[in-house]
């Protein structure tokens, strides 16, 4: 996708600036900087192909050139959405599900925000915040889209099953063209806008909710350096954070952070 394609593509979204990349290191980075120097909301980082994608943990993202959408969003958070900042990586999950579920698909969300087709990660989230004393002054929103086989990295670097938009769409639509791409990001971005006017609503929660993956189903949760503890998942608090039942029945929560989930196999 080129950068006149794309900016005449996105030209009725009210974005804050434009910052296309054939490649780059990691648009996440980008927009740091250009945060950091005053990027306004909305402004969009968007690159073909990123050499230094970052994942959740200090994971690598890997992103070919031309399989997959690789962008990240400035966000400057309005006084009313501070106290909602840990919602913005559910935010993108749910934009993304929101639009994969337009095309006939059944997205879930892996707790707090991957995005799952039929068990395999198809979208991975990673907001960054950047900080003024107590303040979120800016928030950083990538988001990662595997589209193409090409875009899957290789497997003995996967944490999780992982798959791409094409393997799941039905037959004949195996093929996602250029112009289709450009088209699921414009639909990204403006369930980006939709939802995060919609936060910290109940809809908000509920949607989340209704998508979360392995819901009444035991689920693992580890963190670095504490052991593993099971639960059954059961929902979320209004908070986001999640709720399980012990194997004893009592209720415990997770908080956001470098929290992993899998399924109890
Ligand atoms: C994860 O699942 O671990 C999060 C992956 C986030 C990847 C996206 S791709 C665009 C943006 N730039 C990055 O370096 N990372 C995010």
């Amino acid at each position: 996708m080129d950068e006149h394609t794309l900016r005449k593509a996105l030209s009725n979204i009210p974005l804050g600036g434009l910052r296309y990349f054939e490649q780059t290191g990691s648009t996440n980075d980008v927009a740091l900087a250009w945060a950091a120097s005053g990027a306004p909301d909305l402004a969009l980082v968007f690159a073909e192909q990123q050499t230094a994608g970052r994942g959740r943990g200090n994971h690598s993202w890997f992103t070919a050139p031309g399989a997959a959408l690789a962008l990240s969003l400035v966000i400057r958070p309005l006084p009313g959405e501070a106290r909602s900042a840990s919602l913005f990586s559910a935010l993108g999950a749910l934009a993304v599900c929101e639009v994969l579920a337009a095309q006939g698909l059944h997205p879930q969300i892996k707790w707090p925000n991957d995005v799952l087709l039929n068990h395999r990660k198809v979208a991975g989230i990673l907001a960054e915040s950047v900080w003024t004393g107590a303040t979120v002054d800016s928030l950083i929103l990538g988001i990662g889209l595997n589209i193409k086989p090409a875009a899957l990295p290789p497997p003995d670097q996967l944490s999780f099953p992982a798959t791409c938009l094409e393997a799941e769409l039905p037959l004949p639509r195996h093929d996602v063209p250029a112009f289709e791409r450009v088209l699921l990001l414009q639909q990204i971005l403006q369930a980006v806008r939709y939802w995060r006017g919609l936060l910290p609503t109940r809809l908000f929660l509920h949607t989340w909710e209704r998508r979360l993956a392995f819901r009444g189903e035991q689920v693992e949760i580890w963190f670095d350096d504490l052991p593993v503890r099971k639960g059954q998942l059961d929902g979320l608090e209004p908070d986001g954070s999640l709720r399980l039942l012990s194997p004893q029945g009592q209720v415990f929560t997770v908080q956001f952070g470098e929290v992993h989930l899998r399924p109890v196999v």
